[in-house]
C-alpha cells in the first residue's frame, strides 16, 4: 500500500511528530510513505514525493512541520479536489492521511465523499475538534500563552497596571480560559463567557477600588479590540492599561511532552486503521484511550463546554 501524509492549515507544534509515526508505522507494515508538500495546495499542485525512514529523522522535537502548511479556500470546489484526486491517483497513492484542524477535516471529508481512502488527525494549536478531548499543539501553545503571561504579570504588578491580553483560537475559547485557570488571570472573554463591557468594566473598578494593585484580562481573538478595550478600561477604572496581542509566537516552538506523545499515538493509530481498511475516519483521543470516530460526525458533535469556566470565578 502507499500512503500519503499532508498537513493543512494553521501548523501546530507537534505535527512533525505525527508525521514521523504516520511514515515509520507505515514502513514498519511494509507499506510505502509519500509526503504531500503544503497541505491541499501540494496535493493539488502534484507536490508529492516518497518519504524514508530518515526523511522524518531528527523532526520528533521540532515545531511547525517539516511538509509546510498552507490553506487553499478553492479546495471547496470539486474540479479543484478533483486535480488532487488525479495527483493521488496518479502516484498510485491508495490512503491519505491529513493532519489539521476544522478545515482540514472538511477537506479530508469532502474527498472521502469523492472516493479516497482518507483518516484525519487533529492537529490545530485551537482545541476546536470537538470529537477529541485534546488536539495535537494545544499544550504546547498554552504553555507558551502561560509562559508569556507570567511575564506580562511581572511587569503589570511592577507597575500597577491592567493588562489585556489577545490569544489565538479561532472561535474557540480554549487557550484563553486555560490560560486565565493557569495564570491567575482576573477575567477570561471568550465566546462562551460573552462580551459584557459594562461588567467586565465595573468588575475592574471594583477591585480597583478594593485595592487590588494590577489585573489581567484574557482575551480571546475575535471577541473585542483590546487596544480600545484597554483604553475603555483606562478611561472607566482609572488603572493604567496596556494591550498585547500575543499572535503567532502561539503557533511556534518544540512540542511539549504530552503533544509528542498524542501525536505519536494519533499518527501510528491511523496507520492501524488503514491496515484494517477503516477509512473516512477521525483519530480521537480521550484520557489514554485512542479511538476513531467518522470524520462526518467529528465535524458534527457538539461541543462539550471546558469545565474551567466554573472554577473561574470562585478563584480568581
Ligand atoms: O487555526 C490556528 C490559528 O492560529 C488560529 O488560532 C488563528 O485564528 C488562525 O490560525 C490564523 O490563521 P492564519 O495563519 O491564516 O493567519
Amino acid at each position: 500500500m502507499k500512503i500519503g501524509v499532508l498537513t493543512s492549515g494553521g501548523d501546530a507544534p507537534g505535527m512533525n511528530a505525527a508525521i514521523r509515526a504516520v511514515v515509520r508505522t507505515a514502513l514498519y507494515y511494509g507499506m510505502e510513505a509519500y509526503g504531500v508538500y503544503n497541505g491541499y495546495k501540494g496535493l493539488v499542485e502534484g507536490e508529492i514525493r516518497r518519504l524514508e525512514r530518515n526523511d522524518v529523522g531528527m523532526i520528533l522535537n521540532r515545531g511547525g512541520t517539516m511538509l509546510g502548511s498552507a490553506r487553499l479556500e478553492e479546495f471547496k470546489k470539486k474540479e479543484v479536489r478533483q486535480l488532487g484526486v488525479d495527483n493521488l491517483k496518479r502516484f498510485g497513492i491508495d490512503a491519505l492521511v491529513t493532519i489539521g484542524g476544522d478545515g482540514t477535516y472538511r477537506g479530508a471529508l469532502d474527498l472521502t465523499l469523492m472516493g479516497v481512502n482518507c483518516i484525519a488527525l487533529p492537529g490545530t494549536i485551537d482545541n476546536d475538534i470537538t470529537s477529541t478531548e485534546y488536539t495535537i499543539g494545544f499544550f504546547t501553545a498554552l504553555d507558551t500563552a502561560i509562559d508569556a503571561i507570567d511575564k506580562l504579570r511581572d511587569t503589570s504588578f511592577s507597575h500597577q497596571r491592567c493588562t489585556v491580553v489577545e490569544l489565538m483560537g479561532r472561535h474557540c475559547g480554549d487557550l484563553s480560559i486555560f490560560s486565565g485557570v493557569a495564570t491567575g488571570g482576573e477575567i477570561v472573554i471568550t465566546e462562551e463567557t460573552g462580551f459584557d463591557k459594562r461588567a467586565i468594566l465595573e468588575k475592574i473598578k471594583h477591585a480597583k477600588v478594593m485595592g487590588k494593585r494590577h489585573m489581567i484580562v484574557v482575551v480571546a481573538e475575535h471577541m473585542t479590540d483590546v487596544f480600545r478595550l484597554a483604553t475603555d478600561i483606562e478611561d472607566y477604572t482609572g488603572y493604567e492599561t496596556r494591550a498585547t496581542v500575543l499572535g503567532y509566537i502561539q503557533r511556534g516552538g518544540t512540542p511539549s511532552a504530552y503533544d509528542r506523545i498524542l501525536a505519536s499515538k494519533m499518527g501510528s493509530f491511523a496507520i492501524e486503521l488503514i491496515k484494517d481498511g477503516q477509512f473516512g475516519k477521525a483519530v480521537c483521543g480521550r484520557g489514554i484511550e485512542i479511538f476513531a470516530v467518522d470524520i462526518k460526525d467529528a465535524l458534527t458533535m457538539e461541543r462539550k463546554r471546558t469545565d474551567l469556566y466554573d472554577y473561574l470565578e470562585k478563584i480568581s
